[in-house]
């Protein structure tokens, strides 16, 4: 398999900015797999479907046809043809997206679209099951982790224009997002085996990038 970067951790670890720099660095694609269930939630909630029933969501699972972009300047994502990268980032998606991601209906489809994207490698791939479930062969694997306080606060910051979005609003909604997607029984958030853990409380951007193109040049 030619280079594929598996970028996993919790939500406002760092792991989209990380992913997109370390992609431009080495010139890669890049494959967010955390809008691709944005984008299926988004689809659910559009389409009625009562997201904490998971036999209703799994019927549904087949429906929506997802289209991901790798262009790490401009990935994008469309839903039946409609570009939907803006309204997958509302408090409404964000907040019912764990329940979606629950379901091993959904997960079974989303994983076999992207090991179809990740084919032959040259690609970052960021998500919660990358290097543990989707690409557990890929020679390099990264676990970004940050302080609770230091996530939330850099998540209260990519939300500053939704009023309800305080730091301790934040904080509770990604607390309960993580406990979520950490002990659910279908591929939960854990460091997957020979990953690299960077905390990224204390570093700055430019310096998490640093470490793993560091990583990456080791292993080619
Ligand atoms: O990275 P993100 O916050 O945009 O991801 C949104 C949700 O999608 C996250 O709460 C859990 C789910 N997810 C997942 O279950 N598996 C992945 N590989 C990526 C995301």
């Amino acid at each position: 398999m030619s280079l594929v970067i598996a970028m996993d951790g919790p939500s406002g670890s760092g792991k989209s900015s990380a992913s997109k720099g370390v992609a431009r660095a080495l010139g890669l694609r890049y494959l967010d797999t955390g809008a691709m269930y944005r984008a299926m939630t988004w689809w659910m909630l559009q389409s009625g479907v009562p997201v904490e029933d998971p036999a209703a969501v799994a019927a549904r699972a087949a429906e929506p046809v997802l289209e991901s972009g790798t262009d790490p300047d401009a990935p994008g994502i469309t839903v039946d043809g409609t570009d939907v990268s803006e309204p997958i980032r509302t408090r409404e998606v964000t907040n019912a997206v764990s329940a979606v991601s629950s379901v091993p209906e959904v997960r079974e489809r989303l994983v076999l679209l992207q090991r179809e994207i990740i084919g032959a490698g040259g690609i970052v791939v960021e998500g919660r099951d990358i290097g543990t479930v989707v690409a557990p062969d890929a020679p390099v694997k990264v676990y970004l982790t940050a302080s609770e306080a230091a996530r939330a606060a850099r998540r209260a910051k990519d939300l500053a224009a939704d009023p309800g979005a305080s730091v301790a609003v934040t904080q509770a909604e990604q607390a309960r997002r993580d406990r979520l997607d950490s002990t659910r029984k279908a591929s939960p958030l854990t460091k997957a085996d020979g990953a690299y853990e960077i905390d990224s409380t204390e570093l700055s951007l430019g310096e998490v990038i640093e470490a793993v193109v560091r990583l990456a040049k080791e292993q080619t």
